[in-house]
């Protein structure tokens, strides 16, 4: 094997062009693949830029020539030689008009078979792609997206650096933060019986810099949730995260449309006008069903409640909330996908799925019999229905309602392809309920943390009645995901004693779980609020990924692993005992 000494490369492969031609370059990478023509040999040359071709023929001293007919996939070479023109031209790379004919060559490191090939679009099996993840990255698309990530990132330091915040480091051993997630626990060697948590966000403590009077905050922080994981989650994550000092509604929303506008620019190219369009979170549910509409596609969702409260259809006649959606020329939709879409709401806690089509002189339906005139008139009149249209009803519950076609209305959008592929569609969502039931728990849990405001005049509702309580609250919804979501804090001890009282803690209960927090704010705290952004979901949709995990470098599995490091793994007896920790297995069989 040959060794780097006093080579120094001198050009990256993708880079060089006819311009080029004449001149001596130094070049390293990975070889792509190598064809050997009898006297002539090919090597393609990757690197992180892109490819080369490598030349060499019977003009080759003949040891470089040995050397690079025993090249394999992916091993690692060194090579200098002079850039020329390229006999027979291909446009398929960047390069493809010249090559390096080259006179000296080292070889690196040698390379196993790759288990999958390091190409463009792989059709490996995503848990392969795990495993060897750092094969993975080699393809040319995972590296466009993680510089795609590290452009965004810097845009955003950028950004707030020119605003006026200061970049700050807060502890990722802590104490648990309540976002609403399961915590990821750290047992202390030093405190027997004692536990961090992982912060689910840093918002404790950047509403300490902010008590702190370092007036703007903001950092590119990792954040840890113990939930079900989906496309768009991970268990670790990276907020990009902001608090700003003396701040309403008005002045965060602004800071963060700039932040959008600017990375959107930079990064795609694309113009995002602004204002961004905002909706409180009564007309998304109204209208959509859901806390994050997405607006690029109409089949809005209109309550046909009263127009069906005498219905001869007793499950609509009595169903607190009935809700339509018109599908215009889903007349054509078949009984199978019919089915499906049944199938589909089912998901969201629905029984069936009530459907009408609209034909001429006739209404096709399985509840077509129990409608009257005046009922159909109703219909007719506020669904603007026409002949082609197919209109799907859900009755019932308004979580369960709103869940169903709200999801329905999205699945539709993609299924008939209603959904603009260039459109950005910002939306804030504003005026979220204070509170949400949880069935779980049996009492209300704060909707977005306890630490956000309460509408001004919505004081004296937060114990009285806490489920019609706004808060300050806003999502950053982009394209129906939400990207973002933040809120004015409460900055006053006495209202935050309010807010946990309402959310059914005792006062020694707040007190013994938040009473460092709520002795801050006792100390001259200035109004502040905030906002946190998904970066990976952010870029997931940016590059128009699949999946959450295109946009890591190193992500976990659907079960919260790491199959490259085999992470999370069994400790050693001598670990845990040092952490005064015994595995409930391992003391059933000492009791044995
Ligand atoms: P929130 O909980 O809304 O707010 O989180 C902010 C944003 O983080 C992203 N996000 C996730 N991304 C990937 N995987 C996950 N598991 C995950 N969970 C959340 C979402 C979300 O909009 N401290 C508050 C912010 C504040 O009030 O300033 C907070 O964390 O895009």
């Amino acid at each position: 094997m040959d060794n780097l000494q006093n080579f120094h490369r001198t050009n990256y492969c993708g880079d060089l062009r006819l311009s080029d031609v004449g001149k001596t370059v130094s070049l390293c990478g990975w070889v792509q693949r190598q064809r050997d023509l009898g006297g002539l040999i090919f090597v393609d040359l990757r690197d992180r830029t892109g490819l080369v071709q490598l030349s060499f023929d019977d003009g080759t001293d003949q040891a470089v020539f040995e050397k690079a007919s025993s090249l394999r996939s992916e091993y690692v070479i060194a090579a200098t030689g002079t850039v020329r023109e390229r006999e027979s031209k291909t446009d398929k790379i960047a390069t493809g008009a010249i090559e390096v004919y080259v006179t000296e060559l080292r070889l690196l490191a040698k390379a196993e078979t790759p288990p999958f090939e390091i190409v463009e679009h792989s059709k490996a099996n995503d848990m392969l792609r795990l495993k060897y993840r750092y094969l993975d990255l080699r393809r040319p698309e995972m590296q466009a997206a993680i510089a795609t990530r590290h452009k965004i990132t810097k845009i955003c330091r950028d950004y707030f650096d020119e605003q006026g915040f200061l970049e700050i480091e807060t502890p990722v051993l802590t104490k648990s933060t309540p976002e609403g997630a399961r915590d990821y626990l750290v047992p202390s060697r030093l405190n027997h019986g004692q536990f961090y948590a992982l912060p689910q966000s840093p918002q404790q403590f950047k509403q300490f810099c902010m008590i702190a009077g370092l007036d703007r905050y903001f950092q590119i922080a990792r954040c840890f949730r113990d939930e079900d994981l989906r496309a768009d989650r991970q268990p670790e994550f990276t907020q990009v995260d902001i608090e700003m000092s003396f701040a309403d509604e008005k002045q965060v929303m602004d800071m963060a449309e700039g932040l959008m506008i600017r990375v959107f620019k930079e990064a795609l190219g694309a113009d995002i006008p602004q204002p961004f369009p905002r909706m409180t979170w009564d007309e998304a549910m109204a209208r959509y069903g859901v806390d994050k509409p997405d607006t690029r596609f109409g089949l809005e969702l209109c309550d046909v409640t009263s127009i069906v409260r005498q219905s001869g259809f007793k499950l609509f006649a009595s169903a607190k909330l009935v809700k339509a959606m018109r599908v215009p020329g889903g007349e054509s939709l078949t009984r199978k996908e019919i089915d499906e879409l049944t199938e589909f709401v089912k998901i969201y806690g629905a029984q069936g799925l009530a459907w009408i089509k609209i034909r001429e002189n006739e209404w096709q339906s399985p509840i077509a019999k129990f409608l009257s005139d005046e009922e159909r008139k109703g219909l007719a009149d506020a669904l603007g229905l026409t002949v082609g249209d197919i209109v799907f009803f859900q009755a019932g519950e308004p979580g369960m309602v709103n869940a169903a076609l709200g999801n329905l209305r999205v699945h539709l959008g993609e299924k008939l392809g209603l959904i603009p592929e260039d459109a950005w569609n910002f939306l804030w969502v504003t005026d979220f309920p204070l509170y949400e039931y949880s069935e779980e728990e049996k009492r209300y849990v704060a909707c977005h943390h306890p630490f956000t405001s309460p509408k001004d005049g919505d004081l004296e509702k937060m114990v009285s009645d806490p489920a019609s309580t706004k808060a300050r609250a806003y999502d950053m919804v982009l394209n129906g995901n939400e990207v973002g979501g933040g809120s004015i804090r409460i900055h006053e001890a006495g209202v935050q004693r309010h807010m946990f009282e309402a959310l059914g803690f005792s006062k020694e209960e707040y007190e013994s779980q938040f009473g460092y927090f709520i002795q801050a704010l006792e100390h001259g705290a200035p109004p502040h609020g905030g906002i946190a952004f998904g970066l990976d979901r952010l870029i997931m949709l940016m590059s128009k990924s699949p999946s959450i995990r295109d946009v890591i470098a190193f992500p976990k599995t659907q079960k919260a692993t790491c199959l490259m490091t085999n992470a999370p793994d069994v400790v050693s007896a001598k670990q845990l005992r040092e952490l005064g920790l015994r595995l409930r297995e391992e003391a059933k069989k000492e009791e044995k």
